[in-house]
């Protein structure tokens, strides 16, 4: 392993692959300085999907890591990411999750902007200082780009062209787009776990068929499937699923919410995208996580669920049946996760090392091809949030 450019003096980190200290999950300096790094450092972070905001006008908020961010399909045609802050004195611009708006007016001395951002007037601007241009203030706009209708954005002029961001993970990112990403919102849901951001994708491929009752549901484990991972930790999975016998499974009373009704013999894709975005196909469900962290010890997780333009009636009331009763606050896959979250968290306030050992064969090298349910698939991930940080090894 190469040693980090400029090595982080708050902390060595071990010797093996395969170990992670556990107080990374819970330091407060490290957290401002992972906020610094990765979130506000050469990133790109998946804000929104098109299939969100189709319209002209349509908008959403969200955060990139704790920075507000307003994302606007443009009256222009054009989609365009902003600091959610007016450009005055910085009041949070708009609070709604989601709209659509051909205008944008601060509240607080009703300063008003149209959806490409410009600001098209403030009161009193007679007054103002000599060197004030009405051109100069509009909304700050962040840098962004579009692969298969996600929107992407970055706070660093350093960030790669996407395609060399995405490396391998975009086969299985638009996989479970849609193929296509023709896609559009059925729903919207969000969710806060009580966990360090890192815990929450730090979800791998060991604990599967193991904690989650509801993937032998899906029987994830009775399928054969490929996990890899890029060198900036990004993971696919593929899996082909052994489709679940509907009419004989005994777990619920309504067996049609497992059915897969897809055309596609691969049952199952997720796209894990370093940081933390979360793109998955299961079964018929078309799901993106967006999240961020709330602070150290908090994660927001957005579960968005779509369905293809190509739906029929019957396979849209499909798709909203399945997404909301197996992924979300209320669904039984990520129920079972939000469980095991804060039990991590509050477990890993103790010291020393955790331990990665499903499917690690070398305590040197982290590979990059694993068993679909290995755990050694999320170490990639920790080498590359290791130089991130700066974090040279013992
Ligand atoms: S802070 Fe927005 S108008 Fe003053
Ligand atoms: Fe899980």
């Amino acid at each position: 392993m190469n040693a980090p450019d400029r090595v982080n003096p708050l902390l060595r980190w071990p010797a093996k692959v395969n170990e992670v200290p556990k107080e990374v999950f819970d330091r407060e300096d490290i957290y401002q300085q992972e906020l610094k790094r990765i979130f506000y450092g050469p990133e790109w972070h998946p804000v929104a999907h098109v299939g969100e905001i189709p319209e002209p006008g349509d908008f959403k908020t969200i955060f990139i890591g704790e920075m507000p961010v307003l994302v606007v399909h443009g009256d222009d045609g054009k989609i365009r990411v902003f600091q959610n802050a007016c450009s005055h004195r910085g009041n949070l611009l708009e609070t709604r999750t989601c709209g659509n708006a051909h205008e944008f007016e601060c509240p607080y001395h009703r300063w008003l902007f149209d959806s490409t951002g410009a600001l098209r007037g403030a009161p009193n601007m007679d007054d103002f200082s000599p060197s004030f241009k009405q051109g100069d203030f509009g909304v700050p706009e962040i840098r962004s780009t579009e692969y298969v209708g996600m929107i992407f954005a970055t706070l660093s002029d350093e960030t790669p062209d996407i395609e060399t961001f995405l490396g391998d993970v975009a086969a299985p990112l638009k996989a479970g787009l849609g193929g296509d990403g023709r896609i559009r919102l059925l729903g919207y849901q969000k969710v806060l776990y009580d966990c360090n951001w890192k815990i929450y994708i730090d979800n791998d491929g060991y604990h599967a068929p193991l904690l989650h009752k509801a993937f032998k549901l899906l029987n994830w484990q009775g399928g054969a499937g490929r996990q890899f991972a890029t060198d900036r930790g990004h993971i696919g999975f593929v899996s082909e699923l052994a489709l679940p016998d509907v009419d004989k499974q005994t777990l619920l009373i309504d067996g049609s919410l497992i059915d897969f009704k897809g055309k596609d013999t691969s049952g199952s894709v997720i796209a894990a995208i370093k940081p933390i975005t979360g793109v998955t196909k299961h079964l018929d469900m078309i799901n993106i996580r967006f999240a961020f962290p709330r602070g150290l010890h908090k994660t927001e997780v957005h579960y968005g669920y779509f369905y293809h333009l190509d739906d029929d009636e019957e396979m849209i009331r499909h798709r909203v049946r399945q997404s909301s009763n197996m992924l979300g606050p209320s669904g039984l896959v990520s129920a079972e996760d939000a469980s095991i979250f804060m039990r991590i968290q509050t477990g890993n306030q103790t010291p020393g090392n955790v331990t990665f050992q499903k499917g690690v064969f070398d305590e040197q090298d982290v590979g990059f091809e694993f068993k679909q349910n290995d755990e050694s698939g999320n170490l990639p991930g920790w080498e590359y949030y290791r130089k991130q940080m700066g974090f040279a090894r013992k």
